[in-house]
């Protein structure tokens, strides 16, 4: 078992795939991020990444998802996916949704049952501001597709005040005739994406104005949840908010981080990474570097901040950008 100081015990495995992506979201991508991919030596093969996933596994892991950058961008996505699926893992993904319908089958034959779609917005001039790409009718199109296919579809919408707060009731009312499970995300600091406290719509705002139109009611959540759910009575979907920033989750954490190029990283924010990949090429054992750095992750956040009622200073955080960690 992965356990660290404080008892929590890890079996979530993030695993990026790439830090290349086809969108240029401002809030994790921007235009004025400074390029540089990681190049193709340095990032785990498929061998690879079997290879690490699976001792993953034997230390306790039972569920697997894939990130990016964006993952479905990696010419050998359908690979890792079908080898990931000899693995006894629930395996899931979460992608910006427009290249989906190119792994309709692939998803089927590696056991996926969820994916999660990065959508902030309903309106397709708005999304290409965002994203930087006219992507908006192939990504709504890919959520009904993934629907029709019976996958269970969590939409990721990261709430940005002056940006997209006032289209969260919309987003509410697709959970009507739509079985989603939308989830409003606060902005989170990261290195180069333009963060500041006042641009986070907390999980309270957010509460707040949708109580202006909606009834709501909690629904139940597991100790391991990001997620704080919540349902209309009667809507087919759910809706919940991911308050990192204002009520942070990291008492029930049960996640690590393995980014493209095989480091590792024991929380979101964590300032260190283990070179996971690095001992593995050069023959050690990885066990006991997994194990040391499950054992030293931080309380909550890193170590890096505290909540936004706080002030937090995210000009001290050392991390990568959000595209180089993977979500
Ligand atoms: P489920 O497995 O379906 O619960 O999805 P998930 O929330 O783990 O994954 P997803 O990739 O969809 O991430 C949604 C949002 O939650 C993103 O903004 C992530 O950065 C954020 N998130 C995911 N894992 C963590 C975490 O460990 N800590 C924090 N603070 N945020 C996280
Ligand atoms: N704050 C909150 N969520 C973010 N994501 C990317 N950058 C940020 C950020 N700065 C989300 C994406 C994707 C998920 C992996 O992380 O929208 O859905
Ligand atoms: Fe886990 Fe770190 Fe996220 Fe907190 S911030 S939930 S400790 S990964």
């Amino acid at each position: 078992m992965l356990t660290d100081q404080y008892n929590r015990v890890h079996n979530y495995l993030r695993i990026s795939l790439t830090d290349k992506c086809n969108l240029r979201c401002t809030y994790c991508n921007p235009i004025d991020l400074p390029r540089g991919y990681f190049s193709h030596s340095v990032k785990m093969s498929p061998d690879e990444i079997e290879i690490i996933a699976g001792i993953f596994v034997a230390q306790g892991i039972k569920k697997i998802r894939l990130t990016g950058g964006e993952p479905l961008v990696r010419k050998d996505a359908h690979e890792i996916m079908h080898r990931l699926a000899k693995l006894p893992v629930e395996l899931s993904i979460t992608t910006n949704g427009v290249f989906v319908h190119e792994f309709i089958d692939t998803f089927r034959e590696s056991g996926i049952k969820s994916v999660n779609v990065s959508l902030d917005t309903l309106k397709s001039k708005k999304n290409q501001i965002i994203t930087g790409r006219d992507v908006f009718e192939k990504v709504r199109d890919n959520i009904r597709l993934l629907l029709e296919h019976n996958f269970h579809v969590k939409i990721n919408t990261v709430v940005i005040r002056d940006v997209n707060e006032k289209e969260i009731p919309d987003f509410v009312a697709l959970t009507k005739d739509e079985p989603l499970n939308v989830r409003f995300i606060e902005f989170m600091p990261f290195a180069g994406n333009h963060w500041t406290k006042e641009n986070v719509f907390s999980h309270k705002e957010i509460l707040d104005l949708i109580s202006l139109q909606y009834r709501y009611v909690p629904l139940h959540n597991d100790i391991h949840d990001t997620a704080i759910k919540y349902k209309v009575p009667g809507h087919q979907g759910t809706f919940a908010i991911i308050s990192t920033m204002s009520r942070p989750f990291c008492s029930g954490c049960n996640r690590l981080r393995l980014t493209t190029d095989g480091k590792m990283k024991n929380c979101l924010f964590s300032k260190s990474e283990a070179d996971i990949l690095g001992a593995l090429r050069q023959g050690q054992d990885i066990v006991p570097l997994i194990k040391q750095c499950v054992w030293e992750k931080e309380e909550a956040l890193g170590g890096q901040f505290t909540t936004i009622q706080k002030n937090p200073d995210a000009s001290k955080i050392q991390n990568r950008s959000m595209i180089h960690i993977g979500g």
